[in-house]
């Protein structure tokens, strides 16, 4: 698979087969998180693959209430500390953490597995069910898993709305 077939199989997915995701394969999303750029090489990322379903039932609680994040047999969360805002005005860590999940969602893809990125969550909520020290920010989470059905691609603006070559028309 080529990265951009990999993007273009990604869509939210919010129904998971309870089948566990095979060791080696979810090392292997691990590791694209690893290996992704953080500013200035910092690397003060934390990636989780949370498995234990105690936790990840706790995790319902901090995503809203949404359930499949406790029926998705992993969750991915990004975090990271010493957070500092970059000289373009955006936070390094929140850039970190979100580079980190998406090598991960593709290596998820690569892999035959599918996710939703979470943004409705309660970031303390997440730190203490992972003991999550103060300094850090909770940027991302992701439950993964084998998909029950396929599903299809969401709606995506013409491209020519979003891609632009050189400088915006006035
Ligand atoms: C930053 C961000 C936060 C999101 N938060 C949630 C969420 O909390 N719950 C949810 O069900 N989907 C969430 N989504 C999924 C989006 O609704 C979804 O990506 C969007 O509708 C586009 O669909 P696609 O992922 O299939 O391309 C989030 C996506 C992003 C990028």
């Amino acid at each position: 698979m080529t990265i951009l077939e990999a993007v273009e199989k990604r869509w939210s997915v919010r129904e998971f087969a309870a089948t566990p995701i095979e060791a080696e394969k979810l090392n292997r999303i691990m590791q694209a998180g690893w290996l992704a750029p953080t500013a200035s090489n910092q690397q003060r990322n934390k990636l989780f693959a949370v498995t234990d379903p105690d936790l990840r039932r706790q995790l319902v609680d901090a995503c809203e209430g949404q359930e499949f994040v406790g029926e998705a047999p992993v969750v991915l969360v990004a975090c990271a500390d010493q957070d500092r805002t970059m000289i373009c005005g955006q936070s390094a860590r929140s850039m970190d953490c979100a580079i980190a999940m998406a090598f991960m969602r593709l290596q998820a893809i690569e892999e035959g597995l599918q996710g939703c990125w979470l943004g409705w969550f309660h970031p303390e909520q997440v730190r203490k069910i992972l003991n999550i020290p103060p300094e850090y920010v909770v940027v991302a989470v992701t439950p993964i898993g084998y998909p029950t059905n396929e599903g299809t691609r969401s709606y995506k603006k013409p491209m020519e709305e979003i891609v632009v070559y050189n400088k915006m028309e006035k």
